[in-house]
């Protein structure tokens, strides 16, 4: 992993949807700990803070020994992102997980309170030690760049190290120019939804092509979005199999006759498409 980036691996587990009552969740996380995922991904807004008790739960099953070597992302609602809210939403996302700190705290996406108010509570939580990092979510280039700009007046030097988005095969906006400036400016992409929720893997293309590389549908739609260097993937399952099927894709690498029939099936962006958001 690029040294700038606070992520451990590159496959992730995703929790939208979970903590809504699937009873294959919390066996599921704690099967994902114990097979080898150091990173979690989660928001308050998910089941309203069920997924992030259901982390909780799976994390203390697993054994706070072993949180040192995790990585756990939680996000601030736009709603709460205010000065003072967004320090309170951290500290209950703190309390449903149970743990003392997180590694990474996102603002989910751009809402009704400036941004500069958000990113002084970050830095509040940062100096008292309840975050290690944090970043954006949902953000388009031109809201990115009035980020970086309030970081600037605020004198900030180690602001927000990534902005996580929807990023697909299916949902490929953010190859046209914002990726690029991303990386420019020193935001890793984390993405979200890589499997499309799930559709993209019953794709007969998508299929077809997986069975003739011997992958599975899933591997071969997070190989392709782990194609770039920089990016980490969280696909959601609640599936044991899924599960470790997914963390053997960050092996896979796809040749680029493979690339070129799923750009044919998936065409590149040809115009700045706006953001998706979720
Ligand atoms: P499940 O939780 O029952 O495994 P995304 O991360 O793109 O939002 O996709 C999540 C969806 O994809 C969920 O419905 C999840 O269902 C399904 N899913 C996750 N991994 C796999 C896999 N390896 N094979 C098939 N479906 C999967």
């Amino acid at each position: 992993m690029n040294a700038a980036t606070p992520f451990p691996a590159r496959i992730g587990l995703g929790t939208w949807k979970m903590g809504e009552g699937d009873r294959r969740d919390l066996p599921a996380i704690r099967h994902a700990l114990e097979h080898g995922y150091r990173l979690i991904d989660t928001a308050e807004m998910y089941a309203q803070g069920g997924a992030e008790r259901v982390i909780g739960k799976a994390l203390l099953a697993h054994g706070l020994q072993h949180r040192p070597r995790l990585c756990i992302v939680s996000k601030v609602l736009p709603d709460n992102a205010s000065r003072h809210g967004t320090v309170r939403a951290c500290e209950a996302s703190l309390e449903r997980l149970g743990c003392g700190y997180l590694d990474v705290y996102l603002l989910h996406w751009p809402g009704r309170h400036p941004l500069a108010q958000t990113l002084e509570a970050f830095v509040e939580l940062r100096e008292r030690g309840l975050i290690r990092h944090f970043g954006v979510s949902n953000l388009d280039a031109g809201e990115l760049q009035q980020w970086r700009a309030a970081e600037r007046t605020l004198g900030i030097t180690d602001g927000a190290c990534t902005n996580q988005v929807y990023y697909c095969m299916a949902q490929r906006g953010i190859e046209f120019a914002q990726l690029a400036w991303q990386r420019a400016h020193g935001f890793c992409t984390m993405a979200y939804s890589p499997l499309g929720q799930g559709d993209l893997l019953r794709d007969p293309m998508v299929k077809q092509l997986a069975a003739d590389l011997k992958l599975t549908p899933a591997q071969l739609a997070l190989a392709w979005v782990l194609r770039h260097p920089e990016m980490v993937a969280i696909p959601k399952s609640s599936d044991p199999q899924r599960i470790e099927q997914n963390l053997r894709a960050a092996d896979v690498t796809l040749d680029a006759a493979t690339l070129a029939r799923i750009d044919a099936r998936f065409p590149p962006p040809r115009a700045e498409l706006p953001l998706a958001t979720s």
